[in-house]
């Protein structure tokens, strides 16, 4: 029986990897250059830190972790995200200690079980960074900017940001009796989902996309206008920071996001390109989550966008990078001598970075020939047993048939020095 990939799941095969490599150094280096230091964490862990940090109320964790009892016992989880993982890293490794902020960023791949369709899939990929030890809101217009940054390198600057404020523990509990006022007399008539959260976290009715709930939510009061001094004037300096890096963005109160560590900014890249979720990054602050894992009580800001989203955004405006590879020598060889030298030069060459091919299939000087023009070589150096014993090979000039003869000492010497 043929084996295929787990639902969910795909290969990502050389011709596309080209583009996942081009995305994936021009996050790398937009984020160097910002300060931030890359961090890899494990694929799994334990599923209280998803339970405490993601939050057990959320969809992610009661539907979506992948949780496995390993052999000594211990329940692990896949991890359906990144922060909850680097939160703990920062407290595991005292990193509080350190002067601060801390500043990361990462490229992984995350796991939940979601009803796969375009755009959401059950592993996928995440570019993100953390800022780690700043409450000030200068730390989210950073990463708005670095975003914003990201994106013009990639041509799609244009995307559509939309921020929100949900307010703190402080605020929240106060406003989540407004909410449940003002649901009380219709959440009969709501989803299962918005059933359950009425009780433990009202706040996601608001973003419920069920038809229903929509209309039950026409008139709801949002968390903006009942934000305590403090998140209020968090926002107002959030807000002007972008102002005066002009940065468009549209104040949208139905952002609420779906993992509960989120205290005061939040926001969100939205495109309608990216399938019905329409996000392409998500982020926001969570100045609870270090502390409700057991660390001290520091505050944290972030985003991490889907990668698989990200180039569907690229492919949709007609924006993948042409990547294509061109060796810049093929060397055609006939028989053992000459090919024993010709992958002597090669070597060499590779160890000199210049891209080479040589067959690998004991192929004709024909068939050498016919896949030197298929990977559209610039040149092609043929050798024989005969032009060996005479210190000879025949460079071709691919693009104009132009044909050289040259000393063999001299062609690693002329390639290097680009005197073909
Ligand atoms: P999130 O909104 O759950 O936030 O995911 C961030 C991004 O990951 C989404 O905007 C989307 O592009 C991508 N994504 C999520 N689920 C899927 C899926 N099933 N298939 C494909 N792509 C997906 C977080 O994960 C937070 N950790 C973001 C963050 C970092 N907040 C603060 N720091």
């Amino acid at each position: 029986m043929k084996i295929s990939v787990p639902k969910g799941t795909k290969d990502i095969l050389p011709e596309e990897m080209k583009t996942w490599r081009y995305i994936e150094e021009l996050f790398t280096d937009v984020c160097l250059n910002s300060g931030y230091g890359e961090i890899r964490t494990p694929v799994f862990e334990y599923t209280g830190l998803f339970d405490r940090g993601v939050g057990e109320t959320t969809d992610i964790v009661q539907k979506e972790m992948y949780t496995f009892v390993d052999k000594g016992g211990r329940s692990l989880t896949l991890r359906p995200e990144g922060t909850a993982g680097i939160a703990r890293s920062y407290v595991e490794h005292g990193m509080a200690s350190l002067p601060q902020p801390i500043k990361l960023f990462y490229k992984i791949t995350a796991y939940r079980y979601e009803n796969v369709q375009k755009g959401r899939y059950r592993e996928f990929n995440q570019l993100g960074a953390e800022v780690l030890g700043a409450e000030s809101p200068n730390a989210d217009v950073e990463l708005i900017s670095l975003l914003g940054n990201f994106f013009s390198k990639l041509d799609i600057g244009d995307l559509s940001l939309e921020i929100n404020s949900i307010g703190c523990s402080k605020c929240r509990p106060a406003y989540n009796d407004i909410l449940k006022e003002y649901y009380r007399d219709k959440i009969a008539g709501m989803c299962d989902d918005c059933k359950r959260r009425y009780e433990t976290n009202p706040l996601r009715l608001i973003d419920c996309k069920e038809e229903k709930c929509i209309a039950a939510s026409e008139g709801v009061p949002y968390i903006t206008d009942h934000l305590c001094e403090e998140c209020a004037e968090h926002f107002s300096s959030f807000r002007t920071g972008l102002d005066r890096l002009d940065i468009d963005y549209t104040l949208n109160k139905r952002i609420v996001r779906g993992l509960d560590y989120y205290t005061k900014t939040v926001f969100e890249f939205i495109s309608e390109n990216v399938g019905t979720q329409g996000t392409v990054c998500g982020g926001g602050r969570y100045d609870g989550l270090i502390s409700a894992i057991g660390g001290n009580d520091v505050p944290g800001v972030g985003f991490s966008m889907g990668v698989e989203r990200l180039i569907m955004e690229l492919e949709s405006r007609n924006l993948l990078p042409g990547t294509e590879r061109i060796p810049e020598i093929y060397f055609v060889t006939v028989g053992e001598k000459s090919y024993a030298y010709a992958r002597k030069i090669s070597c060499a060459l590779r160890k000199a970075d210049v891209y080479t091919e040589m067959d690998l299939l004991d192929r004709s000087v024909k068939a050498q020939m016919k896949d030197a023009n298929r990977k559209k070589a610039k040149y092609v150096v043929v050798m024989g047993e005969e032009e060996i014993s005479i210190n000879k090979a025949e460079i071709l000039v691919m693009e104009t048939g132009e044909r050289k003869e040259v000393s063999l000492d001299s062609i690693y010497k002329r390639i290097i020095e680009k005197k073909v």
